[in-house]
Order: C-alpha cells, then structure tokens, then sequence
C-alpha cells in the first residue's frame, strides 16, 4: 500500500480535529483508497453551497427555477442505481447464525478479502470527503456519532441535510470520543485525464457490508439513498439494532408522531410500515373533517430509537434530521404538509423536469404539457398514455430537512424522546388482514408484528406486488438474527414489567385492503386519523371493540363517522375475517417459523396454535 505522502496527499487534519483515532483512520483509507484530495467536511451553509455550484457545474444536480423552488436541485441517477440493493446487502457477523437465514453473510476475512481490492484506489481522480454525523441530538446520551468517509459531493449534501452534520460533531468527539467508521465509495475511480459522467457508480458490482461485532460500513458501486447515505439505514438500523440487542434498547424501521386530542390530551405513537407504504404520510397527517380539534406532528418518519426510561415509560428519538421520502404519489390532498415541505431547499433525486425549471412526478397534479423525464429523455402525458413511460422513477425521492415541515412537533430535536403510548405495525395487503386489530397481550402484538407480510414496492430493487413476509417492517434493516430480534422484543416485556414498566399497546393496521373492483376500499391519509382515534378510545378505556380471531377489533359504532360516508357495508368488507383467507395466511407464517426455527422463542409457536385452534373453531 503506498503511503499518502508517496502519493502526493495532504492527509493534514485541520487543527478543529482532535480525534487521534479518526486521523489514523482517515490516513489509512486514503492509503487504500487513494483519493486524489482531502476535504474535511464543516457542514457550514457555504460548503454546502459550494457543493451544489460544483455539482451544477459537473452536470449532478440541476438548479430550480428559484422562483418556483428556491435553493433546490434535482439530481437524475444511472438507471442501474434508483434503489437499494438487498441482494448486494451483507452482514457479515463471525458467525453465520448470528446473521441468520433473512441477511446474506459472508465471514468477515472472506469480505475484507474480497474488497480490498475493491478500494485499493477506488477514490483515484476524486475527492475523499471526510464527513462527521451525529445521528440524534447532538452530545445527547442517545446519539450515536459516525463517520462517513465518500468520494460524493452527493452523498455530503444529502447527510448535511438528513443528519446533524459538521464542525460540533468534531467537538463533541473530543480527542477520544468513539464513532462508527461508514467507508463509502462509488466505485468509479478516474484515470489521468478521464471525463466524469453525471452520476458516477458501479453499475455491475455493489456491496453494503456490515461488520456488527467491529461496528464497521463499507459500501461501495452505488450512490443512491440508503446504498449510500450510510447513517440511515447502514448506522441507524443495522448497526444500532445490534447496539440495541447488547445494550436493551431498540432501534426500530419506525415513524413517530405526536397526536393532540381536542381536550389538548397528547400521546405518542410509533408505527412501523414497509418500504414505500405511506410512513411519510401518516407521520405529517391532517385529521379530516369531522375530527376538528385533533393534530397530529411528526417527530420522525422512518426511524426510532426508543429506550426505557426511569419513569417507566418507552422513550423514542428520531436519529435522523430530515426526510428521505418517496416523491410519486405525494400531492396535497394525500399529504399537505409533505408538500408544503418540499416549497424550498429541497435536493430531488429522478423526478421529472419541466419545462419551467421545476418538477413533476407521477401523482403530483396535473401533468406537464411536456417535461424532460428522470432519464433525460422526452416525455408528454400521450407518451406516458401510449408507452407507460413514467416521468420520475417509482422510487423517486425528495431530501428536506425536518425543519421545513410545518407539523413538526415541537419536541422533535428533545434528546429525551418522547414516551410511547402505542405501537403499531401495518402491511400492504390488499385482502386477509382487517383495518385494525389490538393485540391483547405483548406477546400477541409480538406475534403479528413478527408475522407481518406485504406487497413488495419499489424502495428496493426486485420483484414487485408479491406478498413477502416482513416482520417488524425490519427484514432488510436487522442487523442480527430475526429469531434472536424477536426473543429481544418479548424480553422487553419482562425487562419492563419487573421495572414497573407500562408497556404500550399493540396495534395492527392494514389500510390496503381492496374490494372485488380492485380498487382500495379504506380512504386512507388524512381518514387514517379515525383509526388513531379508535386506538386512543382503546388505550384509554373508552371503547371495548370485539374480540377477532387474533386481537381485538372495533364495532362500527366505535368509529367516528362525521364527514365521511363509509357505509357498514364497507366497514365489514375492510374488517371481516376470511376463514379460508387466513387458513392459507397461517400456512405462510409456519413456512416463515420453518426458515427462522434456529432461536426462534417457543411463545411464537404456541400463540400460533392458539390462533389455529381459534380458526378451527370459527
Ligand atoms: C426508505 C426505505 O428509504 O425504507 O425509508 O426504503
Ligand atoms: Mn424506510
């Protein structure tokens, strides 16, 4: 390995960093990566401008017209890097059963092997940028601090904005503070001389790789969302779920919100959901008419890390500061306060041009006449009509700040988190599961939270519209064995209780359900508040439902109706229970059990035939 100074590299920290670890570490990947320059992020506004002057001008980003859009850009990928990569994703623990069967592994020598050579020089003719994040409040006992080292001015843009980004993490990591070292490269290394193109990747070979035991990133070929910005999904659930597991907290793929009753009464809820299933919606919901007097404001929209607490409750904090959000689909009848989000200092990634200078994408409004689509090609509503050509890509995506939401809920930054009252878990299935079930035991919401399956979607690359299980909304985000996560969720229950602990609720919740049309039945967005409600009611003891086959469900009585027709009819179609259905969706979760029997808790099993024998007698 050549030695920066026999490349000709400046590896000098600037006197801001202390970190003697982090300088070590900085001057061995620049020894194997070989960058042609070191840039020490200060997440200063004018680097960050800077940054996106030079991506205009190398044809990364475009600016808006800043009349529609102030200070925002729109960024169009290599059609071969629009999602992340399961497939190319890998936790490579000592031992494979510590990974278990839902992760790829590979033996963590076997890995190091493989991509060593994979970034000896992988920065050649790029910049290495050095970028510092904190995921959580800054300094809080929560936060954890990484370290992302990226050959992007893309990627540092993006944590700029979706993490707290800059100079003060330096400070607060002191001469010997610990941090998580994120390695991260494109894969596109430049030989003397060689032109750049808008988008560098790899487009044939990409890894994310996890170390949990050495609580080490690498990633490398892609640098799109998730691939790349490696405090999210890398750190914040892979990494930290396995933080979670040997410290007994939990680090979870959930949103946060804070819901005000018209008697001012507020209470907290974490859901999770799948990829690309409306998480961002529900956390910025406005209740409907009907429901006046209730508001809803987000903590977070993808992510919670939530600890006990002395006083007895669950506290969740949002690690993230901004939103990586799915752009197709999001207007301002299905999510106003998104939208009014997304007026300025917004970086886009694969929406649609148009033709005054702003963006488009497919669900937004009314089409453009004409627009230049994410590929940079023509497009007009006919073509879209006659060929099926989409303007943005599926898994299109806007990054804001959480700042620029108008319900941002005041205590979104509180280093204490905010204590949950509920947790809900919801899938995408268009038939079997009802609109809302409470769980009525830990174990019970266990039990669905484990077994949850939903229709694929584009956030990650493969097939689509098939049913795969995806426990917890967690299946390519668990850093660890899925038997062993599940074994830590039903230790929380005891952990809690000896403590004194009042567990939340468990709720399940499908707002996709369809009728014999095709078409959904449940309204959703906004109407979702109805179900949130019906939750409150239960956890306040106001309602009583009726028991189902695997919880409790409401009465349609127990529903508030006002400004909304939805008749009984509708309500039995999104609540009933099809014995047939679930005779087939119970055959699924024993296929599930028999890929995750290594560990799995026994009180799975059983709760299982319980629910067989509840079936069988129905
Ligand atoms: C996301 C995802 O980007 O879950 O949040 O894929
Ligand atoms: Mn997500």
């Amino acid at each position: 390995m050549n030695s920066p100074a026999m490349l000709g590299l400046n590896i000098q920290a600037p006197a801001f960093v202390k970190n003697a670890r982090l300088i070590a570490w900085v001057a061995d990947m620049a020894a194997l990566c070989k960058p042609a320059r070191i840039h020490w992020c200060d997440g200063s506004e004018a680097e960050y401008n800077a940054l996106c002057e030079q991506m205009v001008a190398s044809g990364t980003l475009k600016r808006l017209n800043p009349a529609k859009r102030p200070n925002s850009y729109l960024a169009w990928s290599d059609p071969s890097d629009v999602a992340r990569v399961e497939d190319r994703t890998f936790i490579c623990s000592e031992k494979q059963e510590d990974a278990g069967p839902t992760n790829n592994w590979k033996a963590p020598a076997e890995m190091r092997a493989t991509l060593q050579p994979l970034f000896d020089g992988c920065m050649a003719g790029r910049t290495m940028y050095v970028i510092p994040f904190s995921m959580g409040p800054l300094g809080s006992h929560i936060a954890q601090i990484g370290v992302e080292l990226s050959d992007s001015p893309y990627v540092v843009t993006n944590m700029k904005i979706m993490t707290r980004m800059g100079r003060a993490v330096y400070d607060v990591l002191g001469v010997d503070g610990e941090f998580v070292p994120c390695v991260h490269t494109v894969g596109a290394p430049l030989a003397e001389g060689q032109a750049d193109v808008s988008w560098p990747c790899n487009p044939t070979t990409k890894y994310i790789v996890h170390y949990p035991e050495t609580r080490e990133i690498w990633s490398y070929g892609s640098g799109y969302g998730g691939n790349a910005l490696l405090g999210k999904k890398c750190l914040a659930l892979r990494i930290a779920s396995t933080m979670g597991r040997d410290q007994g907290w939990l680090a979870e793929h959930m949103l946060i919100l804070g819901v005000t009753s018209p008697e001012g009464k507020k209470s907290h809820v974490a859901a999770a959901f799948p990829s690309a299933c409306g998480k961002t919606n529900f956390a910025m919901l406005i209740p409907p008419q009907g429901l006046n007097g209730w508001t809803v404001t987000t903590i977070g929209d993808d992510i919670a890390w939530i600890k006990p607490h002395a006083d007895g409750k669950l506290y969740a904090i949002n690690p993230e500061a901004g939103y990586f959000g799915v752009a197709p689909g999001t207007n301002t009848l299905t999510n106003p306060n998104c939208m009014a989000s997304l007026t300025r200092d917004v970086i886009f990634t694969n929406v649609a041009l148009t033709d005054d200078g702003d963006v488009w994408w497919e669900g937004m409004g009314e089409a453009p006449a004409h627009a230049i689509d994410w590929q940079g090609k023509d497009w007009t509503p006919q073509l879209g009509k006659e060929t099926g050509a989409k303007a943005a890509h599926p898994n299109a995506r806007f990054t804001v700040a959480a700042t620029n939401n108008p319900a941002l809920d005041p205590a979104w930054d509180d280093p204490a988190g905010v204590p949950i009252d509920a947790f809900i878990f919801g899938g995408r299935r268009s038939t079997t599961v009802p609109l809302v079930t409470e769980a009525r035991t830990w174990m019970e919401g266990v039990y669905m939270a484990a077994t949850m399956g939903s229709e694929t979607t584009a956030a990650a690359f493969g097939a689509q519209g098939v049913v795969r299980r995806d426990p917890f909304a967690m299946l390519p985000f668990t850093g660890y064995n899925m038997s062993d996560y599940f074994q830590h969720w039903l230790d929380m229950e005891h952990k809690l209780e000896s403590l004194g602990h009042t567990l939340p609720k468990i709720f399940c919740v499908n707002w996709f359900r369809k009728g014999a049309d095709g078409k959904f039945v449940w309204p959703g967005y906004g109407e979702n508040m109805r179900v949130l409600k019906w939750m409150l009611d239960r956890i306040e003891g106001k309602v009583a439902g009726q028991d189902n086959l695997f919880g409790v469900g409401p009465t349609y009585e127990e529903i508030e109706w006002s400004g909304l027709d939805f008749s009984r009819a509708q309500f039995d179609s999104v609540t009933h229970i099809d014995k047939a259905d679930w005779t087939a969706e119970l055959a699924l979760h024993s296929e599930l059990f028999t890929l995750l029997a290594h560990h799995l808790p026994q009180e799975l099993q059983a709760t299982k035939v319980q629910i067989e024998q509840r079936l069988a007698a129905a």
